[in-house]
């Protein structure tokens, strides 16, 4: 793990949800609608997670059978409760060694994962190894240059103020490559045919200062986890200054954006 990883702490799944699976939720519809995925393929998600994509797929996709694989118990032991299914199965593995066949799936598929994982371009081409000819792989993350996931930047601008060496742990300079650009680079690295990149955009809305507050304070993700790494003085001129500078509609919401990029492409 380097410096800059050290808070990417995915164990509660619980507190993962509370602060980002809850927007993973609104994306995969869109993703599986723009993906347009025929009834019946054998389905592989990398990085499950606590299954917001997961849910997704069994609910629109129709499958056939469908697995999702995560290095965290946690968040297996969280994505068996919530997506039941006869065919439907979990377990715990990793992207860059997946435990599977050569050729045994239609649709391979990973939503905001492929950033953190150390060796991408191994995981990409172990993706490409487990699917078959013709199938599809696809994945969405985050659009973190660009600033899409304003929730995000509103927090490490304000870190960042207090904090200036909290700059290097901020995910726009951690994960430059999260463009159209580099994503389709990428993409064609891992030898990945007929790739195409969209933008999906969806509103994160806030129903108080705590309900965007809290969720950093649990600790699951790069900036929770900063924010529970911090003293108890620190982390309140942290929460003080946010509360200064995000704009409270009448009704009390918080209404940000937050866009992603995804890519979908085939294998030859
Ligand atoms: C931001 S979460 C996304 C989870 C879920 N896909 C979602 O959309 O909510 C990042 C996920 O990547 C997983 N992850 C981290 N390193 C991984 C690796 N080497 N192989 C597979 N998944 C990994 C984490 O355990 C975590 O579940």
């Amino acid at each position: 793990m380097s410096a800059n990883s050290r808070h990417d702490a995915w164990n509660t799944g619980e507190s993962y949800d509370r602060y980002m699976g809850r927007w993973s939720r609104q994306l995969a519809p869109r993703f599986l609608e723009w993906l347009g995925v025929k009834a019946g393929c054998d389905w592989l998600e990398v990085g499950c997670g606590t299954g917001a994509l997961s849910a997704e797929i069994l609910a629109r996709g129709k499958p056939g059978s469908q697995v999702g694989l995560d290095p965290s118990e946690g968040f297996i032991h969280l994505a068996m409760q919530k997506v039941e299914g006869p065919r439907i199965n979990f377990r715990v593995g990793d992207a860059q060694d997946l435990p599977f066949a050569a050729s045994s799936y239609d649709v391979v598929v990973s939503a905001l994962v492929l950033n953190f994982i150390p060796d991408r371009h191994k995981a990409l081409l172990e993706m490409r190894r487990v699917c078959r000819p013709g199938g599809i792989i696809a994945f969405y993350v985050w659009d973190y240059p660009g600033g899409g996931v304003e929730f995000m930047r509103k927090f490490w601008q304000a870190a960042i103020a207090l904090d200036p060496g909290a700059a290097d742990l901020a995910e726009n300079k951690r994960f430059p490559f999260c463009t159209r650009e580099g994503l389709t680079e990428m993409a064609q690295n891992a030898r990945l045919q007929s790739i195409e990149v969209t933008q999906i955009e969806v509103d994160t809305i806030f129903r108080d200062f705590d309900d965007f507050w809290q969720p950093f304070t649990l600790g699951a993700g790069p900036a929770p986890g900063y924010c529970s790494s911090l003293d108890p003085s620190s982390r309140e001129h942290l929460r003080e200054k946010l509360r200064q500078e995000l704009t409270v509609a009448e009704d009390g919401l918080i209404t940000l954006k937050a866009r992603a990029w995804a890519v979908r492409s085939r294998v030859d």
